[in-house]
Protein backbone atom coordinates (compact mmCIF):
# COMPACT_ATOMS: atom_id res chain seq x y z
CA UNK A 1 0.00 0.00 0.00
CA UNK A 2 1.53 3.57 -1.05
CA UNK A 3 1.13 6.02 1.36
CA UNK A 4 -0.33 9.39 0.17
CA UNK A 5 2.76 12.39 1.13
CA UNK A 6 1.65 15.29 -0.87
CA UNK A 7 0.54 17.74 0.90
CA UNK A 8 1.83 20.81 -0.49
CA UNK A 9 -0.62 24.22 -0.04
CA UNK A 10 -0.20 25.40 -3.03
CA UNK A 11 -1.40 22.38 -4.88
CA UNK A 12 -5.31 21.95 -5.40
CA UNK A 13 -6.93 18.05 -5.05
CA UNK A 14 -7.20 16.84 -8.76
CA UNK A 15 -10.21 16.69 -9.90
CA UNK A 16 -11.44 13.26 -9.37
CA UNK A 17 -9.43 12.44 -7.52
CA UNK A 18 -12.53 11.95 -4.32
CA UNK A 19 -11.12 14.36 -2.15
CA UNK A 20 -7.76 12.59 -1.33
CA UNK A 21 -4.24 14.11 -2.02
CA UNK A 22 -3.06 10.50 -3.30
CA UNK A 23 -5.40 8.76 -5.46
CA UNK A 24 -4.97 4.92 -6.32
CA UNK A 25 -5.13 3.96 -10.00
CA UNK A 26 -5.06 0.69 -11.59
CA UNK A 27 -3.09 0.14 -14.58
CA UNK A 28 -3.77 -1.98 -17.51
CA UNK A 29 -2.04 -5.24 -15.91
CA UNK A 30 -3.68 -4.73 -12.64
CA UNK A 31 -1.08 -3.57 -10.84
CA UNK A 32 -1.83 -0.39 -9.24
CA UNK A 33 0.21 3.28 -8.99
CA UNK A 34 -0.59 6.00 -6.28
CA UNK A 35 -0.82 9.11 -7.84
CA UNK A 36 -0.75 12.71 -6.41
CA UNK A 37 0.68 16.43 -6.46
CA UNK A 38 4.26 16.80 -6.92
CA UNK A 39 6.12 19.29 -4.52
CA UNK A 40 9.66 20.84 -4.28
CA UNK A 41 10.35 17.97 -1.93
CA UNK A 42 10.19 15.41 -4.35
CA UNK A 43 13.54 17.22 -6.72
CA UNK A 44 16.00 14.21 -5.54
CA UNK A 45 13.47 11.69 -6.13
CA UNK A 46 12.83 12.81 -9.46
CA UNK A 47 16.30 13.37 -10.64
CA UNK A 48 16.90 10.08 -9.49
CA UNK A 49 13.89 8.77 -11.56
CA UNK A 50 15.05 11.16 -14.68
CA UNK A 51 18.61 9.86 -14.32
CA UNK A 52 17.27 6.01 -14.66
CA UNK A 53 15.31 6.41 -17.49
CA UNK A 54 16.96 4.96 -20.46
CA UNK A 55 19.13 7.11 -22.72
CA UNK A 56 16.26 6.95 -25.51
CA UNK A 57 13.70 7.79 -23.35
CA UNK A 58 15.89 11.02 -21.89
CA UNK A 59 16.40 12.03 -25.66
CA UNK A 60 12.89 11.72 -26.73
CA UNK A 61 11.67 13.79 -22.92
CA UNK A 62 14.56 16.63 -23.22
CA UNK A 63 15.73 16.28 -27.19
CA UNK A 64 18.89 15.63 -25.92
CA UNK A 65 20.80 12.20 -24.48
CA UNK A 66 22.55 14.83 -23.23
CA UNK A 67 20.49 16.64 -21.17
CA UNK A 68 21.88 18.04 -17.29
CA UNK A 69 19.21 15.46 -15.16
CA UNK A 70 20.02 18.06 -12.30
CA UNK A 71 18.75 21.04 -13.64
CA UNK A 72 15.87 19.46 -15.16
CA UNK A 73 14.83 17.93 -12.04
CA UNK A 74 15.16 21.26 -9.96
CA UNK A 75 12.79 22.59 -13.53
CA UNK A 76 9.63 20.18 -13.29
CA UNK A 77 9.43 20.15 -9.37
CA UNK A 78 9.54 23.95 -9.13
CA UNK A 79 5.92 25.14 -7.95
CA UNK A 80 4.26 27.86 -8.02
CA UNK A 81 0.61 29.30 -9.40
CA UNK A 82 1.04 28.81 -13.27
CA UNK A 83 2.46 25.01 -13.27
CA UNK A 84 1.36 21.52 -11.44
CA UNK A 85 2.71 18.43 -11.63
CA UNK A 86 1.83 14.84 -10.70
CA UNK A 87 3.86 12.08 -9.28
CA UNK A 88 3.03 8.64 -9.76
CA UNK A 89 4.78 5.66 -7.09
CA UNK A 90 4.43 2.29 -7.65
CA UNK A 91 3.22 -0.18 -4.61
CA UNK A 92 7.06 -0.05 -3.02
CA UNK A 93 7.29 3.60 -2.85
CA UNK A 94 8.84 3.90 -5.88
CA UNK A 95 8.28 7.41 -8.25
CA UNK A 96 7.44 5.64 -11.61
CA UNK A 97 6.35 8.48 -13.39
CA UNK A 98 5.74 12.03 -13.87
CA UNK A 99 3.53 14.69 -15.72
CA UNK A 100 3.96 18.56 -15.21
CA UNK A 101 1.98 21.71 -17.08
CA UNK A 102 3.80 25.04 -17.38
CA UNK A 103 0.81 27.81 -18.21
CA UNK A 104 1.96 30.04 -21.21
CA UNK A 105 -0.64 32.25 -20.96
CA UNK A 106 -4.25 32.45 -19.64
CA UNK A 107 -5.99 29.47 -20.88
CA UNK A 108 -2.73 27.25 -22.10
CA UNK A 109 -0.29 25.34 -20.84
CA UNK A 110 2.54 23.20 -22.09
CA UNK A 111 2.35 18.82 -20.58
CA UNK A 112 5.32 16.80 -20.32
CA UNK A 113 5.15 13.42 -18.97
CA UNK A 114 7.72 10.73 -18.05
CA UNK A 115 6.70 6.88 -17.31
CA UNK A 116 9.58 4.11 -16.26
CA UNK A 117 10.90 2.30 -18.70
CA UNK A 118 9.48 -0.96 -17.00
CA UNK A 119 5.79 0.31 -17.09
CA UNK A 120 5.91 1.80 -20.33
CA UNK A 121 2.60 0.61 -22.41
CA UNK A 122 0.23 -0.35 -18.88
CA UNK A 123 -1.66 2.85 -19.52
CA UNK A 124 0.29 5.25 -16.88
CA UNK A 125 1.04 8.08 -19.29
CA UNK A 126 -2.61 8.17 -20.36
CA UNK A 127 -3.70 8.47 -16.83
CA UNK A 128 -1.28 11.19 -15.99
CA UNK A 129 -2.17 13.12 -18.61
CA UNK A 130 -6.15 13.00 -18.15
CA UNK A 131 -5.51 13.63 -14.33
CA UNK A 132 -3.53 17.01 -15.29
CA UNK A 133 -5.94 17.85 -17.62
CA UNK A 134 -8.86 17.52 -14.94
CA UNK A 135 -6.74 20.10 -12.70
CA UNK A 136 -5.71 22.35 -15.63
CA UNK A 137 -9.52 22.54 -16.74
CA UNK A 138 -10.59 23.28 -13.23
CA UNK A 139 -8.06 26.18 -13.34
CA UNK A 140 -9.46 27.82 -16.54
CA UNK A 141 -6.25 26.19 -19.02
CA UNK A 142 -8.75 25.06 -22.00
CA UNK A 143 -5.83 24.09 -23.79
CA UNK A 144 -2.63 21.37 -23.73
CA UNK A 145 0.53 22.02 -25.89
CA UNK A 146 3.14 19.70 -26.36
CA UNK A 147 6.75 20.07 -28.55
CA UNK A 148 7.09 16.45 -29.70
CA UNK A 149 9.99 14.80 -31.82
CA UNK A 150 8.05 12.89 -34.44
CA UNK A 151 9.69 9.49 -33.99
CA UNK A 152 8.26 9.36 -30.16
CA UNK A 153 5.30 7.54 -31.38
CA UNK A 154 4.14 6.59 -27.77
CA UNK A 155 4.07 9.95 -27.12
CA UNK A 156 1.64 10.75 -30.16
CA UNK A 157 -0.29 7.85 -30.01
CA UNK A 158 -1.29 9.13 -25.99
CA UNK A 159 -2.15 12.16 -27.12
CA UNK A 160 -4.60 11.33 -30.50
CA UNK A 161 -5.79 7.63 -29.09
CA UNK A 162 -6.69 9.13 -25.69
CA UNK A 163 -7.03 12.84 -26.19
CA UNK A 164 -8.37 13.38 -30.11
CA UNK A 165 -5.33 15.68 -29.93
CA UNK A 166 -4.32 17.42 -33.27
CA UNK A 167 -0.61 17.80 -34.59
CA UNK A 168 1.28 20.17 -37.33
CA UNK A 169 4.68 19.09 -37.89
CA UNK A 170 7.22 22.46 -37.76
CA UNK A 171 10.42 22.54 -37.39
CA UNK A 172 11.38 19.22 -36.74
CA UNK A 173 9.01 18.85 -34.18
CA UNK A 174 5.04 17.92 -34.05
CA UNK A 175 3.60 20.82 -32.40
CA UNK A 176 0.44 18.84 -30.67
CA UNK A 177 -2.63 20.68 -29.01
CA UNK A 178 -5.98 19.34 -27.20
CA UNK A 179 -8.93 20.87 -25.25
CA UNK A 180 -8.26 20.09 -21.74
CA UNK A 181 -12.09 18.96 -21.59
CA UNK A 182 -10.87 15.81 -23.71
CA UNK A 183 -9.59 14.52 -20.29
CA UNK A 184 -13.45 12.95 -20.43
CA UNK A 185 -12.55 10.79 -23.64
CA UNK A 186 -9.43 9.27 -22.05
CA UNK A 187 -11.50 8.70 -18.95
CA UNK A 188 -14.42 7.08 -21.25
CA UNK A 189 -12.18 5.09 -23.52
CA UNK A 190 -9.04 4.30 -20.92
CA UNK A 191 -10.51 4.60 -17.46
CA UNK A 192 -10.64 2.23 -14.76
CA UNK A 193 -12.95 -1.12 -15.85
CA UNK A 194 -12.72 -0.27 -19.64
CA UNK A 195 -9.92 -1.73 -22.40
CA UNK A 196 -9.21 0.27 -25.31
CA UNK A 197 -12.13 -1.07 -27.56
CA UNK A 198 -14.27 1.10 -24.82
CA UNK A 199 -16.48 -1.77 -23.68
CA UNK A 200 -16.15 -2.60 -19.72
CA UNK A 201 -14.63 -5.63 -18.32
CA UNK A 202 -17.35 -7.33 -17.50
CA UNK A 203 -18.98 -7.51 -21.30
CA UNK A 204 -17.97 -11.07 -21.76
CA UNK A 205 -14.16 -10.51 -22.01
CA UNK A 206 -11.18 -12.23 -20.39
CA UNK A 207 -9.44 -9.90 -17.92
CA UNK A 208 -6.01 -9.30 -19.08
C1 LIG B 1 5.52 8.63 -23.92
C2 LIG B 1 5.24 7.93 -22.60
C3 LIG B 1 5.06 8.96 -21.50
C4 LIG B 1 3.96 7.09 -22.73
O1 LIG B 1 3.64 6.54 -21.46
P1 LIG B 1 2.98 5.08 -21.34
O2 LIG B 1 2.62 4.89 -19.93
O3 LIG B 1 3.87 4.08 -21.98
O4 LIG B 1 1.68 5.28 -22.27
P2 LIG B 1 0.30 4.47 -22.17
O5 LIG B 1 0.56 3.10 -21.66
O6 LIG B 1 -0.70 5.31 -21.46
O7 LIG B 1 -0.11 4.45 -23.68
C5 LIG B 1 0.56 3.59 -24.59
C6 LIG B 1 -0.43 3.07 -25.60
O8 LIG B 1 -1.46 2.34 -24.91
C7 LIG B 1 -2.74 2.93 -25.16
N1 LIG B 1 -3.50 2.81 -23.92
C8 LIG B 1 -3.46 3.56 -22.80
N2 LIG B 1 -4.31 3.10 -21.86
C9 LIG B 1 -4.89 1.98 -22.40
C10 LIG B 1 -5.87 1.02 -21.93
N3 LIG B 1 -6.42 1.10 -20.71
N4 LIG B 1 -6.22 0.00 -22.77
C11 LIG B 1 -5.67 -0.10 -23.99
N5 LIG B 1 -4.75 0.78 -24.50
C12 LIG B 1 -4.38 1.80 -23.70
C13 LIG B 1 -2.42 4.34 -25.57
O9 LIG B 1 -3.46 4.91 -26.36
C14 LIG B 1 -1.15 4.13 -26.37
O10 LIG B 1 -1.50 3.65 -27.66
P3 LIG B 1 -0.60 2.72 -28.62
O11 LIG B 1 -0.75 1.32 -28.08
O12 LIG B 1 -1.18 2.90 -29.97
O13 LIG B 1 0.83 3.22 -28.53
C15 LIG B 1 6.40 6.96 -22.22
O14 LIG B 1 6.63 6.12 -23.32
C16 LIG B 1 7.68 7.69 -21.85
O15 LIG B 1 7.90 8.02 -20.70
N6 LIG B 1 8.57 7.92 -22.86
C17 LIG B 1 9.83 8.58 -22.62
C18 LIG B 1 9.68 10.05 -22.26
C19 LIG B 1 8.91 10.80 -23.31
O16 LIG B 1 9.04 10.57 -24.50
N7 LIG B 1 8.09 11.76 -22.82
C20 LIG B 1 7.27 12.61 -23.68
C21 LIG B 1 8.01 13.82 -24.14
S1 LIG B 1 6.93 15.05 -24.85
Amino acid sequence: MVRATGDNPEQPVPAGGGGSASELVRLRDGSSVAVRPASARDEPALESFLSGLCLEARRLRFFTGGADIASAAHAVSATGPHRYGLIAHDEGGVLVGHATYVQLDRTRAEVGVEVADHLQGRGLGTILIERLATVAESRGITLFVAEVLPENHAMLSVFHDGFDARSTFHDGTDAVEFPTASWRLARERFGEGRRSDGRRRDEGQLEE
